[in-house]
């Protein structure tokens, strides 16, 4: 949940790691800092604070320095502060070494160390890889290990020594003095990947950081490791065994990057949904035979048409759409279906039979409970896909098979596009095995034209902001809010309870509405915000009641309705409306108004919309 960076080519290093570090700054950003080599001693300088910060402490770009690493921190082991911002050198100071990850054995290996005279100077794990490579290294010269060399370089066989003995994740950059033309990277459970260049690399924890020097990557995999020197690249695992890799085209380009004239990624994000639903569903959406393709799940239709149970586990706005799709897998295909919080479902040694299916929901394809789930179910027999947004991810790599959003890259800490990506995604699946199952083609068809017109119906929402902006300011005063909604609506009342949180700071419950009436309206005081979903489904007649439950003990009423509902006007203080679709295809299109009114709320106090505090984009840590 950092960003790494590195750059070994022609080029002064240091401006080309600094953009970097700002491509990467959503994914954390409590400290930063550069380590430079190419003037002797490797030279670092680091801060706690923004990127902003360590650019106001370093020196003048020098020539000779055309190889680097940076780092910018979500701090796991030890406060965000200078000393233990990254890069972290080892005892010899000939090795520093920038890491995204958890050590989950730093105490033992640091205790060790320290037995055997390293010393220490921070509280991170981090500082235990350094010095533990510093080791080996130092040991190779006392000629322990030396037969080990057999031809190998030393710097590379100290980085597979210290590697085999650590337990826990990391994606890693590792330079060594004696070495200022070769960079070592290495990966496990954390991303990275090597931009090839024109006689430059770049090393970074996603491509982001690339892009703007190359579209051609390799993705590196758990447990290997990449050696970049004057001749060329070459990748092993950390067992020191020669790997092939395939150079992969990345994606997406730098303006899907850039901010344009949108104020923050987030809005932007938001803005985009039509495009990005557009992209996502292009191609897999074939409206002349009433089907889908999904060609990443090619291979497991049939077995998803002939599954018992599906599970579908994810994290936080993915384990949101992941319980819309619990309804469409129902409703549509009949299927039983759980959704569970991968956090919970790694630990509670979950029961899976025979013909289940788990699916797992990842915009960055790198979230640690999530990964870990995904294994616990590979270790009891079951088929995992996944649905993912990052392309080469952990998750993506690791799964059977599996579906790309294709919406690409998701900058804002808040997630958005990706969520109404996801529950397409879903919708599309729950479509195609509804249809091979029992629901006729017409009957799929119909849903599918109706799919395709969603991206429309969501370009009409957005033409509401400066409603909903006027909404948000009346109301942001208040420091707890309701989210409420039934059926297909209860888990857009979750997500918009957890958007609002998560960028204004203001305490917000999502609840399915009938659950008020069992202790939460007991919340209700004069002017509370409620926000309703009373969109037109089997349950609007039961949530009017609900609405005025909540109102007759003075709860503001902000309500998204269906369009031309004129029923709803006497019963809402404030209303947004939203195109009229059956009730399983309305979450993708009642989320909109509840982005938009979390990101005002959030702007109007003041705080920082793309990267708000003890935030980071993709929670690669447990
Ligand atoms: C959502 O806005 C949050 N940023 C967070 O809940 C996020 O959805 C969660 O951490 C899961 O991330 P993932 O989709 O990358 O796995
Ligand atoms: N565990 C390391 C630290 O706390 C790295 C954290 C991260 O991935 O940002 O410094």
């Amino acid at each position: 949940m950092c960003g790494i960076v590195a750059y070994l080519g022609k080029k002064v290093a240091q401006p080309i790691l600094i953009e970097g570090l700002k491509r990467l700054e959503y994914r954390g950003y409590d400290s930063a800092g550069v380590a430079l080599l190419g003037s002797g001693a490797i030279k670092i300088k680091k801060t706690s604070g923004r990127i902003s910060a360590l650019e106001g402490i370093l020196d003048e770009p020098a020539a000779a320095e055309t190889f680097g690493i940076g780092h910018t921190r979500w701090a796991t082991h030890g406060e965000p502060n200078t000393i233990n911002a990254h890069p972290h050198l080892d005892y010899t100071c000939k090795i520093a070494v920038v890491h995204n990850g958890i050590i989950e054995n730093y105490g033992t290996l640091k205790t060790w160390l320290q037995n055997e005279g390293a010393r220490f100077v921070s509280e991170t794990d981090t500082e235990v890889i350094a010095n533990l490579i510093g080791y080996f290294y130092a040991k190779g010269d006392e000629g322990e290990g030396r037969s080990q060399f057999d031809g190998q370089n030393k710097f590379e066989w100290a980085v597979q020594r210290a590697l085999q003995e650590l337990h826990g994740t990391y994606g890693l950059a590792i330079v060594c003095s004696d070495f200022p033309d070769m960079l070592i990277g290495a990966k496990k459970g954390s991303p990275l990947i090597l931009g090839v260049g024109d006689n430059e690399y770049i090393l970074a924890s996603d491509a982001a950081a690339i892009v703007e020097h190359t579209t051609q990557a390799i993705y590196l995999a758990d447990n290997e490791m990449v050696t970049v020197g004057p001749e060329g690249f070459h990748t092993k695992t950390i067992d020191n065994v020669t790997v092939a890799k395939d150079l992969t085209q990345i994606e997406f380009s730098l303006e899907q990057i850039e901010l344009g004239d949108f104020a923050h990624h987030m809005l932007k994000e938001i803005s985009e949904q039509p495009t990005a639903l557009t992209t996502c569903m292009g191609g897999r959406i074939d409206r002349q035979n009433g089907k889908i393709k999904l060609g990443g799940l090619a291979g497991y239709l049939r077995e998803l048409t002939r599954t018992k149970h599906l599970i579908l586990t994810a994290c936080g706005t993915a384990f949101h759409a992941g319980l819309v799709g619990e309804f469409l897998f129902e409703q549509l295909a009949r299927i039983p279906t759980d959704t569970e919080y991968a956090s919970e479902f790694r630990y509670r040694n979950p029961i899976i039979e025979d013909g289940t299916v788990v699916i797992s929901i990842s915009q960055s394809g790198e979230t640690a409970d999530t990964l870990a789930a995904i294994e616990q179910a590979k270790e009891r027999g079951a088929t995992v896909l996944g649905i993912v947004n990052v392309v080469g991810s952990s998750i993506a790599r690791t799964t059977d098979a599996g579906i790309y959003l294709h919406v690409g890259p998701e900058i804002g800490v808040a997630s958005t596009k990706a969520f109404t990506a996801q529950v397409a995604v879903l919708t599309m699946l729950a479509i195609e095995l509804g249809r091979r199952r029992h629901i006729s083609s017409d009957e799929a068809g119909r849903y599918i034209d109706q799919l395709s017109q969603i991206p429309d119906k969501i370009s009409q929402i957005l033409q509401q902001s400066d409603h909903i902006k006027e909404i948000a300011s009346a109301n942001i005063d208040r420091d707890n809010w309701l989210f409420l909604g039934r059926g297909f609506n209860y888990p857009v009342a979750l997500e918009g309870a957890l958007k609002l949180k998560e960028i204004s700071y203001i305490h917000a419950e999502g609840l399915p509405a009938a659950e008020m009436k069992h202790g939460p309206i007991a919340l209700i005081v004069d002017g509370m915000p409620a926000v309703f979903i009373a969109t037109t489904g089997p349950q609007y007649d039961k949530i009017m009641g609900n609405i005025e439950e909540v109102r007759a003990r003075g709860g503001k009423i902000i309500v998204v309705a269906t369009e031309g509902d004129e029923n709803i006007k006497k019963h809402a203080d404030h209303l947004i409306t939203v195109p009229d679709v059956p009730e399983l295809l309305q979450p993708i299109l009642t989320v909109v108004p509840l982005q938009l009114l979390a990101y005002h709320a959030a702007v109007l106090r003041g705080h920082d919309v793309d990267k708000p505090r003890n935030l980071a984009k993709s929670v690669t840590v447990e």
